[in-house]
């Protein structure tokens, strides 16, 4: 039996890959290892947990030793690794988690792959989880290509693309068996209600304000999040080592147009009068930093590996909106610390 760790498997993207994976791979033994931060929520994975090919291990991968000593005792086959601070705006007011985990939690993986794994590389794969900010800011026109140069420009972004360097080094250097993926912004259920989409769909059936920030001009390029993980799955298995794949589904929106279709399907599955909680749009300061446009060219993964979205853009939100609008305890258990409860009944006594 293949044992796979996947890192951060109780966040938003982790869950629907491990989702996944369980499923699909019965012949693997996935092992979720999780920090359970406040992004991190086993509720997500409810419907899997009990299956005999995947086990929750709690841990941070910022210390050195346990991953370490993890390694030596299951002796991975695969790292699958998610696990991050993710949020931008925290990294604005609090770049020193980021720097922790994103930097010195990758290494310390990487050091324990590259020790366990030193006597026989076959078969072994590194999978390094990243994202389409580590190219910086697009103007009106191009894309955001494989080998287009870093130029991050908000902490998340530095300490991601100093992780994918450092990825890379490794590979260069010690001959570790690494992929990387660098993929657009993602939506769809589960994930948590900082990042925009869940944080407006709550808002508008609230009538809480809708802060956008500076003139809602920022264009970001969505992907359905099961699709992110497909890719991820297709990229695992037939992705050769070394390689770095652009994840994208061309679908660019500008946030004010974004939020108008949001707002638009919220209210008519609500019963108002679809638009009428535009009145809800507040414009705030803008986010320092504010990178203005991402858009991903995913031809490499198209063409080589044959991947491609499985979901209209379309479909994808009205899908997000009803889940959230049916989960709304989700949202209220995620705001309020409730679901670590649900942890502690899980696996208080293990
Ligand atoms: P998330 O914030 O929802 O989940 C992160 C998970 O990592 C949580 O379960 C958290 O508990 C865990 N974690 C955090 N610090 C940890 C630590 N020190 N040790 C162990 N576990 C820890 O993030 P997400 O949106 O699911 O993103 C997952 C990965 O995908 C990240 O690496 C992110 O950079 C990348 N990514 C995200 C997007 C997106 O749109 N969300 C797009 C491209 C790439
Ligand atoms: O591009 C991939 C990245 O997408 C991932 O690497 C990050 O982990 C993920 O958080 C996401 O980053 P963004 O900063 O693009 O996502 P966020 O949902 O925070 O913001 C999307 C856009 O909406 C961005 O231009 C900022 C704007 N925004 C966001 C929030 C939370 C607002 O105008 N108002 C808000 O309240």
């Amino acid at each position: 039996m293949k044992k796979i760790l996947i890192t951060g498997g109780a966040g938003f993207i982790g869950s629907h890959l491990i989702r996944l994976f369980v499923n699909k791979y019965p012949d693997y033994q996935i092992y979720n290892l999780d920090k359970l931060t406040y992004a991190g929520n086993l509720e997500n994975l409810k419907d899997i947990e009990k299956m005999p090919n995947y086990k929750f291990i709690l841990g941070d991968i910022v210390d050195g030793d346990f991953i370490m000593n993890l390694f030596k005792k299951e002796s991975f086959d695969g790292v699958i690794h998610l696990a991050a601070e993710s949020h931008v705006d925290r990294s604005i007011t609090n770049p020193m988690e980021f720097i922790m985990t994103n930097i010195v939690g990758t290494v310390n993986l990487l050091n324990a792959a590259k020790y366990i794994w030193k006597d026989n590389l076959e078969g072994k794969r590194f999978y390094h989880v990243s994202t389409d900010e580590v190219y910086g800011s697009l103007g009106d026109t191009g894309f955001f290509y494989e080998d287009t140069a870093y130029a991050p420009h908000s902490p998340y972004s530095a300490s991601k693309a100093s992780s994918d360097h450092l990825v890379r080094a490794y590979h260069d250097t010690f001959g570790l068996p690494i992929i990387i993926s660098n993929c657009s912004n993602n939506y769809g259920q589960n994930q948590f209600p900082e990042k925009l989409i869940p944080l407006f769909i709550n808002n508008i059936r609230h009538n809480k304000p809708l802060p956008v920030y500076g003139k809602g001009v920022n264009v970001r390029d969505w992907l359905y999040v099961v699709d992110h993980a497909s890719a991820i799955d297709v990229i695992y298995h037939n992705g050769p080592d070394g390689e770095t794949f652009n994840i994208g589904g061309h679908n660019e929106w500008k946030n004010i147009d974004l939020i108008k279709v949001l707002i638009k399907v919220v209210d008519k599955k609500l019963g108002r009068e679809p638009g009428s909680s535009e009145k809800l749009i507040t414009y705030v300061t803008d986010r320092a930093g504010h990178d203005l446009r991402y858009a991903i060219d995913s031809s490499k993964l198209q063409n080589e590996l044959g991947w491609t979205p499985s979901l209209q853009f379309e479909e994808g939100i009205e899908k997000t909106v009803d889940w959230y609008l049916e989960n709304q305890q989700w949202l209220d258990n995620v705001t309020s610390g409730n679901y670590k409860k649900y942890y502690d009944e899980m696996y208080g006594n293990r």
